[in-house]
C-alpha cells in the first residue's frame, strides 16, 4: 500500500491574513498512497491551510516550511506548485461565463501538462472519466459553474482532478451541500483518484463524506492546529461526541474551558 515516501510535509506553518495570525503552527506530514482527513468547526482555519498551500497571496506565511515530495514550495508562484503537481478543488468555486466546462478542462490540462492534447485524445481520456463520474455529454458544452447545482459544481471538481492526475489533490469542504447521490458520486471521484503514489487531503466539516471515503489519518483543527490525530474511528467519535469534545478534553484538569 504505501511506498512510505513523504508526498507533503508541513512543519511549524505559521501564516497571517492582514494583521491576524490564522495558522499557529502546523505539522503534518502526507506519505505517498495515504488519504488524510482535517476537521474541524468554521472559522478554524482549515481553508486558510488550504490556501497557503497552494500560495494565495493574501496569506502570508511569517513561519515554517512547506514540502512537496522534498522540495520547497512557498517561494513558488501558484502556477508552479500546480505543475508540481499541487491541486485544490476548492470550497467556493466561480463561474466563467462564455468558457465552456470542455475548452476549460482542456486549458487546464495544457497548463499542467506544458503541451497541448490532441482533442481525439482528450476526449478519450475525458469520457472515462465522465463515465466513472456519471456525467453527461450536455455538460461539456455549458459554462463554467454557471448555473450549476452543488452537485454538478463538485463533479466538475473532481473530472478536473481526474484529469490532472495531482501529486496532491487538496479538497477543501468537497461535500458541503450535497445530496446522497452527489456525495456518493464525489466520493467514488475521491476514491478513484487515489493511487499508490499520491496524496490526499480532505477538508471537511462533517463526518459524512468520511462514510465512503476512509481516510487512512484523521486530524482535528483547532485555533489554527491540529490538536489532536487519529485513524478513521476519530471521525466517527467526532461526529458523535461534537468538537466541544475534543476541547474539553484538551483543557487542563480543573480549568472550565
Ligand atoms: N481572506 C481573509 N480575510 C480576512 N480574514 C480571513 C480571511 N481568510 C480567513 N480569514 C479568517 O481566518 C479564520 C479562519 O478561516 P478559515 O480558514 O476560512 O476557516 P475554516 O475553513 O476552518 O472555516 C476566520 O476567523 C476567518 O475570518
Ligand atoms: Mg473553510
Amino acid at each position: 500500500m504505501s511506498s512510505k515516501e513523504p508526498i507533503l510535509v508541513v512543519e511549524d506553518l505559521h501564516v497571517r491574513v492582514e494583521d491576524k495570525e490564522i495558522l499557529k503552527g502546523v505539522n503534518l506530514t502526507i506519505n505517498a498512497g495515504e488519504i488524510h482527513a482535517i476537521m474541524g468547526r468554521n472559522g478554524s482555519g482549515k481553508s486558510t491551510l488550504s490556501y497557503a498551500l497552494m500560495g494565495h497571496p493574501r496569506y502570508q506565511i511569517t513561519a515554517g516550511k512547506v514540502l512537496l515530495k522534498g522540495k520547497d514550495i512557498l517561494e513558488l508562484p501558484t502556477n508552479e506548485r500546480a505543475k508540481m503537481g499541487l491541486a485544490l478543488a476548492f470550497q467556493y468555486p466561480v463561474s466563467i461565463p462564455g468558457v465552456s466546462v470542455s475548452n476549460f478542462l482542456r486549458a487546464s490540462v495544457k497548463a499542467i501538462r506544458g503541451k497541448e492534447v490532441p482533442v481525439k485524445e482528450f476526449r478519450q481520456e475525458l469520457k472515462v472519466h465522465m463515465k466513472e463520474l456519471g456525467v453527461k455529454d450536455e455538460f461539456l458544452s455549458r459554462y463554467v459553474n454557471e448555473g450549476f447545482s452543488g452537485g454538478e459544481k463538485k463533479r466538475l471538481e473532481i473530472l478536473q482532478l481526474s484529469l490532472l492526475k495531482p501529486v496532491l489533490a487538496v479538497l477543501d469542504e468537497t461535500d458541503s451541500g450535497l445530496d446522497i447521490d452527489a456525495l456518493k458520486t464525489v466520493a467514488a471521484g475521491v476514491n478513484a483518484l487515489a493511487t499508490a503514489d499520491n496524496g490526499i487531503l480532505l477538508i471537511t466539516h462533517y463526518q459524512r463524506l468520511l462514510d465512503y471515503v476512509e481516510p487512512h489519518f484523521v486530524h482535528v483543527f483547532e485555533d489554527g492546529r491540529i490538536v489532536k490525530s487519529g485513524g478513521s474511528e476519530l471521525a466517527k467519535e467526532l461526529e458523535e461526541r461534537g468538537y466541544e469534545w475534543v476541547t474539553q478534553e484538551l483543557a487542563p484538569v480543573g480549568v472550565t474551558p
